[in-house]
C-alpha cells in the first residue's frame, strides 16, 4: 500500500468506527471559523471551499447563514457520506469532493479557502508545497485563506497521526508571498472528552 492509500484507509477507518461526538474536532458551531469567515464580509453567493471538511458542521452553519456556494473536500468518502446524510435535502446545495488535497485539481476558483485541522497533517515538504501551489492557484485575486492548525502549544498528534504545529509567525512564513497576512489568533478548542487543544488560526488575503 502506498502512502496515499494508507492515509485514505486511516481516515475511512476513523469515520467508520468513531461516532460523530467521539472525535476531538466535533463542534456543532465552529465559532472561530465562522467569526473569521464573517469578518471577510464576502457576499453570500461567494465560492467557499472547506478543505478536509469531513463531516464537520461548518457547511451546515454556512448554509443556515445563507451562503449558497459551499464546497467540502475530504479524503474520506465515509466522512462525506456522513455529512450528506446529516444534511438531508440541504446536501444537494453543497458541492462534495472526495480527494486527497495533494492531488486535487480544482476546476473553479474560490473566494474563500478554509482549512481547519487538515493542512497540519502534511509533514513532508513536497506535500506542503503541492498544497500551497494548489491553494494559491485556486484562490481568486483578493480572495481569502483561513487556516487553523495545532499551535506550538497544541498537541503533536491528531487522530493518532503526527502533525506539524504552526505558530502564527510560522504560518506567516509558510504561506506564499502572494498573500498578505490579515489577522491571527490562538484559541483553545474544547474537545468532547474535556481536554483543550491550542490552535493557531490565521487569515490571509491574496494580493
Ligand atoms: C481533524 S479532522 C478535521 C475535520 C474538520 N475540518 C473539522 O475541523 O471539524 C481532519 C480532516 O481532514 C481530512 N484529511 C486528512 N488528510 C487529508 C488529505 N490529505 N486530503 C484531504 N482531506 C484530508 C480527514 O479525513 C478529516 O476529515
Amino acid at each position: 500500500m502506498d502512502q496515499l492509500e494508507s492515509k485514505k484507509k486511516h481516515w475511512e477507518t476513523i469515520y467508520n468506527t468513531k461516532k460523530l461526538q467521539e472525535v476531538g474536532w466535533y463542534q456543532p458551531v465552529p465559532e472561530t471559523s465562522l467569526n473569521f469567515i464573517k469578518a471577510t464580509h464576502l457576499a453570500k453567493d461567494s465560492k467557499i471551499i472547506d478543505i478536509g471538511g469531513g463531516d464537520s458542521f461548518l457547511a451546515d452553519n454556512l448554509l443556515s447563514q445563507g451562503y449558497t456556494n459551499v464546497s467540502v473536500l475530504d479524503i474520506s468518502e465515509n466522512a462525506i457520506k456522513r455529512a450528506k446524510d446529516r444534511l438531508g435535502e440541504k446536501a444537494d446545495i453543497v458541492t462534495w469532493i472526495v480527494s486527497d488535497i495533494t492531488t486535487f485539481k480544482p476546476s473553479i476558483s474560490y473566494d474563500l479557502w478554509h482549512d481547519r485541522a487538515a493542512f497540519h497533517f502534511l509533514t513532508l515538504p513536497e506535500d506542503i508545497q503541492k498544497y500551497l501551489v494548489t491553494m494559491q492557484t485556486a484562490i481568486k485575486p483578493n480572495g481569502f485563506l483561513i487556516l487553523g492548525t495545532f499551535s506550538e502549544n497544541g498537541p503533536t498528534k491528531c487522530s493518532g497521526i503526527e502533525i506539524k504545529q504552526y505558530s502564527i509567525e510560522e504560518l506567516k512564513i509558510a504561506i506564499p508571498d502572494a498573500f498578505k497576512f490579515i489577522e491571527g489568533e490562538n484559541i483553545d478548542h474544547p474537545t468532547p472528552s474535556g481536554s483543550l487543544q491550542n490552535f493557531t488560526f490565521c487569515k490571509f488575503q491574496k494580493i
